[in-house]
């Protein structure tokens, strides 16, 4: 068997510091106190101010520490050693505590003994995830009796379509898969190569996964727009600094957002 988890965090490790130089991320501007986290994230939670977080999958820790710059308690976790080490520099740098743990998100019950009020994940997780019941299961072990579990996800509608913006993939396949495409997210012209393992899961894998858990499904919102450019010359940014579909006679969902309560 392959081992996934390695080539994924040597090419995680690999991106971090271009991610931490890019205008997506624009570190500069968060050092002096811009938040990372956008409308559909900061309208759905909520006031989070004296709340425990767990961030799942949290990269450099932005959005971590942006939660805790609104007052929560957060924890924040990422398998990539890179990522982990600069998130815990800004946390230093920017003087707001956080904790953070470098663990694959399976192994996260072995090292993590705590309950979360709210656990948040965010924009281009699932994809990484090797099995979707699993993770399920670790977001119902971590979350508090009445807590809150919270997505916002890249809509799994757009797994079929080609960057040129075709129907392209099946919407049911499986993974893993593998991707060895140049660049990355934020500089498709950056020297990153490597190959990638990922998967594809439905909407109803992801509703499905959680209600086997026993959580209780709030809602599922389904959005046109989504918060960088998927797919490059197909799309523009509207006044809200959303990406939307440059031809309005195109109507997909981009965004999905999911709460589910324990
Ligand atoms: C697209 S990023 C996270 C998105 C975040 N919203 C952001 O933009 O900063 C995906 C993250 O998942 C992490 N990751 C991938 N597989 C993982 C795993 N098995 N366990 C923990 N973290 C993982 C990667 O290291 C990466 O930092």
């Amino acid at each position: 068997m392959k081992d996934y988890l390695t080539a994924n965090k040597k090419w995680w490790n690999n991106v971090t510091p271009i991610h931490a130089r890019s205008k997506l991320y624009d570190l500069e501007e968060f050092k002096k106190g811009k938040s990372s986290l956008v409308s559909v994230e900061q309208e759905e939670i909520g006031e989070v101010k004296g709340k425990t977080i767990l961030h799942l999958m949290c990269h450099f820790g932005m959005d971590t520490l942006s939660w805790a710059r609104k007052g929560a308690i957060v924890t924040g976790v990422d398998m990539s050693d890179n990522s982990i080490r600069l998130a815990k520099k800004l946390s230093r740098e920017i003087k707001v505590p956080a904790k953070f743990k470098c663990c694959d998100i399976y192994n996260l019950p072995n090292v993590l003994n705590e309950k979360f009020d709210i656990i948040f994940t965010s924009y281009g997780v699932l994809c990484w995830l090797s099995n979707i019941n699993k993770w399920a299961k670790i977001i119902n072990h971590f979350l508090k009796k009445g807590g809150m579990f919270y997505i916002v996800e890249l809509h799994p509608f757009t797994n079929i379509l080609s960057f040129d913006f075709k129907i392209f993939y099946k919407y049911f396949k499986k993974g893993p898969y593998t991707d060895d495409s140049d660049g990355t997210y934020t500089d498709w012209s950056a020297p990153v190569k490597g190959i990638t393992y990922e998967w594809s899961y439905t909407m109803s894998d992801v509703i499905n996964a959680l209600i086997k858990e026993g959580l209780k499904i709030e809602y599922v919102h389904e959005f046109p727009f989504t918060m960088y450019d998927q797919f490059p010359g197909f799309m523009e940014q509207n006044e809200k600094g959303h990406y939307v579909l440059k031809n309005k006679r195109i109507q997909i969902p981009l965004l999905f957002s999911l709460k589910a309560s324990k």
